[in-house]
C-alpha cells in the first residue's frame, strides 16, 4: 500500500497542466465500442479508473492500441462478448456507461449492477427507466443487469432526478434508436455536452447537450473519428483550492474558465484573486482567507466532487463557514481525519459546520474516497509539519501524476511504500 508524505508549509507557486476530463473520458471511451470502424481519442488522462475501463473494453473484444499515454486508437468490431465482467464493475462503477454503448449497438447488454460506494448509496433506476422507455426489457438477474430489445425506439423521458449518469447513458443508447428521443431535466455538466460532441462526431444527430432538454434523433450507424476530450475541471478546481489553502499563487493551465466559474466564484468570495485567461486561470492568495457558505448542486451550480478540497481550504479561513451537500450521503468521511489535523469541524445532517483555525498540523490520515483524499493531501500541504495520507489508491483513480504536478509546484511531498521511507522523509525534512 502506498502512501503520501507530505511537509506543509509551502505556499504552491507556479503553473501546472491539466489533464484530460477522467468523467467525460469514462464515457467516451465506453461511446468508442458503439462503431466498427476506429476511434482515435486524444487527451485521455493517464489514471487508474481509465486504464481499468480500457481493460473492460478489450474484455469484452474490442481491440484497444495505446498509442501512447494519453492517446487510445479503439476497433469495436470484434466485440464477441456482451457482458462485462464484475472485476471491472466493482473497481470502476462507470463501466455501467458500456450498458447504453452495447445496448444501442447490439440492442443487448449484461452488465454487473454497481453497489453502493464510499461517497452514498448510488442508484441506477433512472437509466433503466431510460432503457425501458426505449423498449429494452430490463431485468436483474443474478446480480447482473440484463438490458435486451428486438428493436430500440424513440421516447420521451423525464428524469426524476438530475443524473449526470443516466442522462449519458440514455443518450448513447438512444442515439442508436429509431425515431427521437428526448431527455427532459438532464444533467448540464461539460462532459454531457463533451460526450454528445464525440457522439456527434461519430455521426448521431443529438441537439440541446448543456441544457435541461436534450433531442435525439436516432441513426442507424455510427462512423470513425478523431476526439480530444475536454480539461477536468475537477483536477483544475483541485489545483486552484491548493493554491488558496497554502497562501500561493498557482496558474492552471489547459482549461476551460467557463466550466470553472463555480469554483472561481468561491474562491473570491473568500479572499482570492482570480485571473481568467483564454484556456488558463490563475490564483493568487492572500495571507487571510474569510468564511463564507456553500451548498453541492448540479451543474451549474458548485459541485459536489469539489465540496471537499473546499472545506478543507474553509478549515483555515476566518470565522464559521457551512458546507452542505446536496447530492450524495457520504461525502463527509474525511471531517473526522480533518479534525485529527486541528480542524473545527462538525456535521450535523448533510451539513459541516466549520469554524475557521489559525493553523492546522500534520497528522496520519486515509483517503476515505478520491476527492477527500485530494483534499486531506491540501490540508497536509497547508499544515504545519508532517502528514502521512494513507490509501491514496483512491487518489490515483483520478489524479495524473499528482505529486509530481505538486512538487512542480514547490510542495515537498512524496509517494512512498514503507515505514522506512516515511521515517527517511521525516529525518530529512527535518
Ligand atoms: C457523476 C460523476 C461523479 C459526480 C456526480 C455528480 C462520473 C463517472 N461520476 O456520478 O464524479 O460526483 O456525477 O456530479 O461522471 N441518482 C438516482 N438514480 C439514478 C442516478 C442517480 O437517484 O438512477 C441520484 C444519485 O444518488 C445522486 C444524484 O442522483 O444523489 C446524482 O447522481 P449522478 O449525477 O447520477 O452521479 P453519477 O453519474 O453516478
Amino acid at each position: 500500500m502506498e502512501q503520501y508524505v507530505i511537509k506543509g508549509g509551502n505556499p504552491l507557486v507556479g503553473e501546472v497542466d491539466i489533464a484530460g476530463a477522467k468523467n467525460a473520458a469514462l464515457a467516451i471511451l465506453s461511446a468508442a465500442i458503439m462503431t466498427d470502424e476506429t476511434i482515435l481519442i486524444e487527451n485521455l488522462p493517464d489514471v487508474r479508473d481509465i486504464n481499468v475501463l480500457l481493460e473492460a473494453i478489450a474484455e469484452i473484444g474490442a481491440q484497444v492500441e495505446r498509442v501512447d499515454k494519453s492517446t487510445v486508437k479503439i476497433n469495436g468490431s470484434t466485440i464477441g462478448n456482451l457482458s462485462v465482467d464484475y472485476e471491472f464493475i466493482k473497481k470502476i462503477r462507470a463501466s455501467y456507461y458500456l450498458l447504453g454503448a452495447l445496448l444501442g449497438k447490439y440492442k443487448h447488454a449484461e452488465v454487473p449492477l454497481p453497489g453502493g460506494c464510499n461517497i452514498g448509496s448510488r442508484p441506477i433506476d433512472q437509466h433503466l427507466k431510460g432503457f425501458r422507455a426505449l423498449g429494452a426489457e430490463v431485468d436483474i438477474r443474478h446480480g447482473a443487469i440484463v438490458a435486451k430489445a428486438e428493436n430500440l425506439h424513440g421516447s420521451h423521458i423525464f428524469l426524476d432526478v438530475v443524473s449526470v449518469g443516466a442522462t449519458i447513458n440514455i443518450m448513447m443508447a438512444a442515439s442508436m434508436a429509431a425515431g427521437r428521443t428526448i431527455i427532459e431535466n438532464a444533467a448540464r455538466e461539460p462532459h454531457v455536452v463533451d460526450v454528445a460532441n464525440f457522439l456527434n462526431s461519430m455521426g448521431a444527430n443529438i441537439k440541446g447537450a448543456g441544457t435541461d432538454v436534450i433531442r435525439i434523433r436516432g441513426v442507424e450507424k455510427l462512423h470513425r473519428t478523431e476526439y480530444s476530450i475536454i480539461p477536468d475541471q475537477i483536477e483544475a478546481g483541485t489545483f486552484m483550492f491548493a493554491a488558496a489553502a497554502t497562501g500561493g499563487d498557482v496558474t492552471v493551465r489547459n482549461v476551460i474558465p467557463k466550466h470553472l466559474e463555480a469554483t472561481t466564484a468561491k474562491l473570491e468570495e473568500i479572499g482570492c484573486e482570480v485571473e481568467e485567461f483564454d484556456d488558463a486561470v490563475r490564483v493568487r492568495a492572500p495571507h487571510k482567507l474569510h468564511r463564507t457558505h456553500v451548498k453541492t448542486l448540479p451543474y451549474p451550480g458548485y459541485p459536489t466532487d469539489m465540496q471537499p478540497q473546499i472545506a478543507v481550504t474553509l478549515a483555515l479561513a476566518e470565522g464559521t463557514s457551512i458546507v452542505t451537500e446536496s447530492i450524495f450521503e457520504n461525502r463527509f468521511k474525511y471531517a473526522d481525519e480533518l479534525s485529527r489535523m486541528g480542524a473545527n469541524i462538525k456535521v450535523e445532517g448533510n451539513s459541516a459546520i466549520i469554524d475557521g483555525v489559525k493553523k492546522l498540523t500534520g497528522a496520519r490520515v486515509s483517503a476515505p474516497d478520491l476527492r477527500a483524499g485530494a483534499a486531506l493531501v491540501i490540508a497536509g500541504l497547508a499544515a504545519e509539519g508532517v502528514t502521512v495520507v494513507d490509501d491514496i489508491v483512491y487518489i490515483q483513480r483520478g489524479y495524473e501524476n499528482f505529486e509530481e504536478k505538486l512538487r512542480s509546484l514547490g510542495a515537498e511531498i512524496e509517494r512512498v511504500s514503507s515505514e522506512k521511507e516515511i521515517q527517511k522523509f521525516r529525518l530529512r525534512v527535518g
